[in-house]
């Protein structure tokens, strides 16, 4: 009996304890919003200060904030857009200036704190949803400039949706566990033993441009791995592959020319690769506004990414099976009659210049990469480089998700991944099936 009440208070004891140490976590770095507001003077942005306003704009280009917060045919950044998760459906808020409803009662202060320290101005825990995990390296002047400009925006009164998370997550005492598991606050700090060109780089695109949101690997909590592997990995819900930027044979630029990234996030096409599904929206709503400045230091920072340590080594090539060879038979046909005339006889696209309107599949990593979900996605649901200032009217690819069954894509794709010197894996009825099947949007 003694026993027991000795166990039952250590238990109780280890409880306060670990509570204690989530508490500490999740409030770390944190400024006091409430005791320094009173006297903050609040950087109004009046017309006289037409700089900060622009910069805040360039500032919400770069993280892409309106893409967000902004619901399908909505007022901008009023927020209402939905975020599946594996865990429910987040909706991002309205942050246009309503004292109700937006964040028109915020000072820069709080906006710092929601930014920084992912916490709302009522002191709630916000979901990483919301990549506060990449923003807490942004700088306060940053920060500042941010809220100025979101200050201007038209205000819009519109209440905020609530999520639909499922149990446990939808509780703040799991989200609380959760950050202090996985978020650790601080501003992005300079590595003085690298140029400020490539450190401007590493800036953007670990911070504002959040590119890990999707070009890392998650656990089964929905955290990315830490460090600046930029891994690559499955986006939740979507079912489109982020693949790893430090590697060559996924989506690695280590060994493309400067100008050419620059291309790529600024017309959503390069003579190396192009931008589909999720990168295409990337590009069409934020990198192709940056400053060719900005860009080349994101391309030096990427070029330079270390390579990934857990690189697959290629699979061995293996002579295909016969019902591989069987599939790529009937799938070489299939391509005659559904492809060829645009992507030509041998693979070799079309088009004039470096920049083929018609992109080549003889070569592209794209087709070989070991990962197929982006290759079925793009024979079902078809495609179309961002529409951009310099690339106005890119080149489309029709879907074929009501021409083609399963069977027939999976011969397709087996049969482009194994002709004109393509030596990549086979793909079976079930890896479209489990595209098709989910099309959630
Ligand atoms: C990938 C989608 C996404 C992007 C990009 C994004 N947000 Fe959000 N944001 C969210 C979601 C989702 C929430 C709601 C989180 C919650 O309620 O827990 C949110 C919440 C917020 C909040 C808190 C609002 C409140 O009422 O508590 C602020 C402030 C905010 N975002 C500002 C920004 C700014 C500024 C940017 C651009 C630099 C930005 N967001 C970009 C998804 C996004
Ligand atoms: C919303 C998710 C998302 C975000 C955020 C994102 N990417 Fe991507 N990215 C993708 C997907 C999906 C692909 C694969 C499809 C493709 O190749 O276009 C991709 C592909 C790429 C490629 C390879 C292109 C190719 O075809 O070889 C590069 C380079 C890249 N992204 C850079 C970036 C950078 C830099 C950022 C940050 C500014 C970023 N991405 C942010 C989803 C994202
Ligand atoms: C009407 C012309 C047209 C037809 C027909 C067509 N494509 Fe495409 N395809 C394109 C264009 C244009 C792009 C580039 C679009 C983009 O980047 O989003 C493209 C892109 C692709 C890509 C991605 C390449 C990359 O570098 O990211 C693949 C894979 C592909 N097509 C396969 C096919 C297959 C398989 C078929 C037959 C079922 C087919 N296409 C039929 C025009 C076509």
């Amino acid at each position: 009996m003694k026993g027991m009440v000795k166990l039952t208070l250590l238990l109780i004891v280890l409880l306060i304890g670990a509570s204690a140490l989530v508490w500490t976590l999740n409030v770390r770095d944190e400024t006091a919003v409430d005791v320094k507001d009173a006297g903050e003077t609040r950087p109004v942005a009046t017309p006289a200060n037409p700089d900060l306003l622009a910069r805040g704009a360039y500032l919400a280009r770069a993280g892409n904030c309106m893409g967000c917060h902004t619901a399908r045919g909505g007022a901008r950044y009023a927020g209402g857009r939905g975020i599946a998760t594996p865990f429910g459906i987040v909706y991002t808020s309205n942050i246009t200036p309503d004292q109700a409803s937006g964040i028109g009662s915020w000072s820069p202060l709080h906006f710092w704190r929601a930014l920084h320290n992912g916490r709302s101005k009522s002191g709630r825990l916000l979901y990483p949803a919301f990549p506060y995990t990449s923003y807490t390296q942004v700088t306060r002047e940053d920060s500042d400039a941010l809220f100025a400009y979101l200050a201007s925006q038209p205000a819009v009164a519109q209440p905020n949706l609530l999520h639909t998370l499922r149990f446990p997550y939808q509780s703040q005492a799991a989200l609380a566990v959760w950050r202090a598991l996985y978020f650790k606050p601080g501003v992005y700090r300079p590595d003085a033993s690298r140029s400020a060109e490539w450190n401007r780089g590493a800036y953007l695109v670990q911070g504002l441009g959040h590119c890990g949101a999707c070009h890392s690997a998650r656990n089964v909590l929905g955290a990315t791995e830490q460090g600046p592997g930029l891994a690559g990995g499955l986006i939740p819900m979507q079912n489109w592959y982020a693949p790893p930027l430090a590697s060559a044979h996924q989506a690695g630029v280590g060994d493309w020319d400067r100008e050419q990234i620059v291309s790529l996030l600024k017309t959503g096409i390069s003579p190396r690769a192009s931008a589909n599904g999720p990168m295409a929206e990337v590009v069409l709503r934020s990198t192709q506004y940056l400053s060719h400045e900005d860009l080349s230091a994101m391309a030096q920072f990427l070029k330079e990414l270390p390579k990934v340590k857990t690189e697959p080594a290629a699979p061995a090539y293996t002579e295909p099976s016969s019902a591989a060879a069987t599939a790529a038979g009937r799938g070489a046909k299939l391509y005659e009659q559904h492809c060829e005339q645009c992507h030509g006889d041998k693979g070799q696209g079309q088009g004039q210049g470096v920049f083929k309107a018609y992109p080549a599949l003889a070569g592209n990593r794209a087709v070989t990469m070991q990962s197929t979900v982006n290759l079925v996605q793009m024979v079902l649901n078809g495609g179309f480089a961002p529409a951009t200032e310099a690339n106005p009217r890119p080149f489309g690819m029709p879907p074929f998700v009501l021409v083609l069954d399963n069977t027939e894509v999976a011969a397709l794709l087996t049969h482009i991944r194994s002709a004109w010197g393509n030596q990549a894996s086979a793909v079976l009825p079930l890896d479209v099936n489990r595209i098709r099947a989910n099309q959630s949007r």
